[in-house]
């Protein structure tokens, strides 16, 4: 699909499996969504463009690569995007962070604000949008309406688990944001939960409910 990537590493599979699994305790789920973040964190950071430095190793002078531009933007999507967060700053660890606070109302499934913090330079910078679930999309897309409001303009989202109908209504949303997730399921039901999915991410994340 355009604008979709499903990272299909082994690795990145056989963790999601173990998320999936309802016998998961809560500190597994968390220690597992750290890993798998640094795994898909990996993938959405690959297009990130590089200049070159020169340096002295013990031997000579070179030319060696490193980071172009003004330091990335996590911005998570509260709260289950902190348990990607944490990982990726493990990765990225002089990136700027941005907390976007939204809830799903239980019954009709609109994402309400409640939080919003970011840097002040958004337009300079790369943001890459973090939340486990993409299900009805009502969040990513009200999160990424907000950023842009505040000037992003260059922006990835990071998912773990993503519904067909999700990704279908970002993709008409935020056609020009793509999408990185570890997996497309079956279909949403008629509660909003992605199927066969891995439950309530934040729930499972911090044992509430
Ligand atoms: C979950 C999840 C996403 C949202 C996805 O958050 O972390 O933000 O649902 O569903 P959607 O695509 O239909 O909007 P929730 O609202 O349960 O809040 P929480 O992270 O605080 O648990
Ligand atoms: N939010 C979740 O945490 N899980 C789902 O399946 C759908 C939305």
């Amino acid at each position: 699909m355009q604008g979709v990537t499903v990272v299909d590493h082994p690795l990145v599979q056989h963790k999601l499996t173990i998320l999936r699994n309802k016998e998961t305790s809560t500190a597994g789920f968390r220690r597992l969504l750290r890993e798998i973040s640094l795994l898909l964190g990996y993938e959405v950071t690959r297009e990130l463009e590089l200049t070159t430095t020169t340096i002295q190793t013990p031997l000579q002078e070179m030319q060696a690569p490193t980071l172009e531009g003004k330091k990335l933007v996590f911005a998570s999507v509260l709260r289950a995007g902190n348990g990607l967060l944490e990982g990726l700053l493990d990765l990225v660890p002089a990136a700027r962070v941005a907390h976007v606070g939204l809830y799903r109302d239980h019954d009709t499934l609109e994402a309400v604000e409640y939080f919003f913090k970011a840097p002040g330079d958004l337009a300079d910078r790369l943001v890459i949008v973090v939340d486990p679930m993409l299900a009805t999309a009502n969040s990513a897309i009200a999160a990424i309406d907000k950023l842009k409001e505040r000037g992003a303009t260059n922006l990835r989202f990071l998912c773990l688990l993503a519904a067909p109908e999700g990704v279908e209504r970002f993709r008409k949303a935020h056609p020009d944001v793509p999408i990185v997730t570890a997996a497309i399921d079956d279909h949403l039901n008629d509660k909003g939960y992605i199927v066969p999915g891995l439950g309530d991410a934040g729930d499972r994340m911090y044992g509430t409910k």
